[in-house]
């Protein structure tokens, strides 16, 4: 089974892009039911899988398989989602830096690409930064698909932008979410360590892989309660 990973912050620590009532729901309730689904949905199957991303890749494209695939994508995107924001404004240098001059024309550009991506995006989904190889991209996909079945594709960042990310601290003001979101809160830091990857250079982020359960779904049934 695969467990809720606990955040990387505290619940106020993105505040107030992000207020900490919003953290405790999106973590607590939205993200701990797509990892709770999943775990069901694998113990029912009786499937022992070796990691998320198998889950999700394998699950992709299965007409049959569309509750497992939204559910284990969801739990990878938002865990992804956690580990792409810092508590603190980091400055982005470097190679990335470099590489978003050439490619957008500059931070200020990038961000332009971003929210315009982000607040243009009919319905639920996820607006990314990502890298093919050298090259970098600002491109959303819809509901729970993530990059992981779009091959050759590296995640930079990410910014949640199903309402549930945003609609208590921001109302319906998806354009504004992001873009104080995209001053505060991306993981430079991160996202400059996934793009040495894309380009060959150590590993990509995974996510935590399955635990041994003792009880099963039913301790899952307990914890839940
Ligand atoms: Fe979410």
């Amino acid at each position: 089974m695969f467990e809720l990973p606990p955040l990387p912050y505290d619940h106020a620590a993105l505040e107030p892009v992000i207020s900490r009532a919003t953290m405790h729901l999106h973590h607590e309730k939205h993200h701990k039911k797509y990892v709770d689904t999943l775990n069901d949905l694998l113990a029912k199957a009786g499937a022992t899988p070796k990691n998320l991303e198998e889950v999700v890749r394998d699950a992709f494209g299965d007409d049959k398989a569309r509750k497992l695939f939204n559910s284990a994508a969801q739990a990878w995107n938002h865990t992804f989602f956690w580990t792409a924001m810092s508590t603190r404004r980091q400055t982005l240098d470097g190679a990335l830096l470099q590489s978003v001059a050439r490619d957008f024309g500059g931070l200020d550009a990038l961000k332009a690409a971003f929210v315009k991506e982000g607040a243009g995006h009919f319905g639920s989904g996820w607006v990314w930064l990502a890298a093919e190889g050298d090259a970098l991209k600002v491109l959303s996909t819809h509901d729970a698909e993530d990059l992981l079945v779009h091959q050759g594709l590296t995640p930079l960042l990410v910014c949640d932008v199903w309402e549930h990310a945003y609609y208590l601290d921001h109302k319906n003001d998806r354009k504004a979410f992001l873009e104080a979101w995209f001053e505060a809160l991306p993981n430079w830091s991160f996202a400059q360590s996934q793009y040495a990857a894309a380009r060959g250079e150590g590993k990509a982020w995974t996510h935590p892989g399955p635990v041994e359960s003792a009880g099963g779904t039913a301790a899952l049934d307990a914890r839940s309660n």
